[in-house]
């Protein structure tokens, strides 16, 4: 009897292993298939994220490219300006080469006289030439309109720059850079869209080198800038300044008096795609790639701001050389994914 009960008992357990035995297989092949069904999407996912990456990289030399479009006019008449004139100078200085070459020609006549009535003679038109094509003007005229030559070629030079060091694509590592020479460049650059909008008082103090990219951090600087001229309703003021916090970081800040922002408008600011401006006017892309590229320097961008009293931001860029080893266009990217930062990166 025992026997028998004991047989019962094993084939259910039997029956019940085998169950459980089919039942794991099942589970098995659906934990594979769900594996398989996971690896296919995440593949998916992943060229639909770079597919995004590399939308918002174009995303970023967009705003770029619409920044210089905005500039150009200005640009092209800050450059026209000089060229017109070191034209005319060139021209003037061309008409003095002639008359030293008369003067010259005069002065060698009288060295060839072969006779001491023909230098008599060549002496006394020499003299008479000198008097009527007056020489002293024409000397010290060479000298201002060589001055200023140089200073129209030096202005163009100084644009030309501007525009290579904002449009450069700047290399994969980061460079050693003067944060006040870029800024002084970035200045001259905006310099023709913002003169009528706003005075610009630099208070620099000496400031060390860091290690940066400096075609980017000339694209945060001159949207500050022109932030801070279209936030005049008529004309203000911008004060730029730098300082050093010992041994961490330096600090750059744009304090301006224009219209100011409401809290509400300050906690989108750094959204992509906020703007508060009218189409063409702003892409609202200026802020979060700012943003992006100070975080990519480890750095900081903060705001405050009072409506009717101005707006103030102020950029902190870390002394040391420890950067994030994040591929320089990634982080940039990623802020542009983050849909909500308030008021600050660090
Ligand atoms: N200096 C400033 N004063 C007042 N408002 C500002 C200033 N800078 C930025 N803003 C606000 O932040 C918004 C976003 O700026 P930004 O990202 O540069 O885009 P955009 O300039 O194209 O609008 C602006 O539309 C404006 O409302
Ligand atoms: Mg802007």
């Amino acid at each position: 009897m025992d026997v028998e009960l004991l047989e019962r008992t094993l084939k259910r357990e039997k029956a019940r292993r085998l169950k459980a035995e089919q039942l794991l297989e099942d589970k098995s092949r659906e934990l594979f298939h769900s594996y398989q069904t996971l690896q296919e999407s995440h593949g998916q996912l992943a060229s639909a994220l770079d597919e995004v990456k590399s939308q918002q990289r174009q995303l970023v030399q967009s705003e770029k490219l619409a920044s210089l479009g905005t500039m150009s006019a200005g640009v092209a008449h800050e450059i026209n300006n000089p060229l017109a004139f070191v034209f005319s100078n060139v021209n003037s200085l061309a008409h003095s080469v002639e008359e030293f070459r008369r003067y010259h020609d005069e002065v060698g006549k009288v060295l060839n006289a072969d006779s001491a009535d023909a230098r008599e003679k060549t002496l006394g038109e020499l003299a008479s030439y000198v008097k009527d094509a007056d020489l002293d003007f024409l000397f010290s005229d060479c000298t201002d309109l060589i001055d200023e030559t140089r200073d129209g070629i030096e202005r163009v030079k100084s644009i030309v720059a501007g525009l290579k060091a904002f449009a450069r694509t700047d290399s994969g590592s980061m460079e050693t850079v003067d944060v006040v020479e870029c800024l002084r460049t970035t200045l001259k650059l905006a310099h023709s869209q913002i003169k009528y909008k706003m005075e610009v008082s630099e208070q620099y103090e000496e400031l060390p080198l860091i290690k940066g990219y400096p075609g980017k951090l000339s694209q945060v600087f001159l949207n500050l800038i022109v932030n801070a001229s279209q936030a005049m309703d008529s004309t203000g003021q911008l004060v730029i300044s730098s300082s050093v916090l010992p041994d961490t970081a330096v600090k750059l800040s744009f304090q301006d008096n224009g219209t100011g922002m409401s809290q509400e408008t300050m906690d989108s600011i750094f959204n992509p795609f906020f703007t508060t401006k009218p189409v063409g006017e702003g892409t609202g892309l200026g802020l979060s790639i700012s943003h992006g590229i100070i975080e990519e320097h480890n750095g900081s961008i903060e705001v405050t701001s009072e409506p009717g009293n101005g707006t103030c931001f102020t950029i902190t860029l870390p002394l040391n050389d420890a950067m994030s080893s994040a591929s320089n266009d990634e982080q940039v990217v990623d802020a542009l994914q983050v849909d909500s930062q308030q008021g600050q990166a660090s």
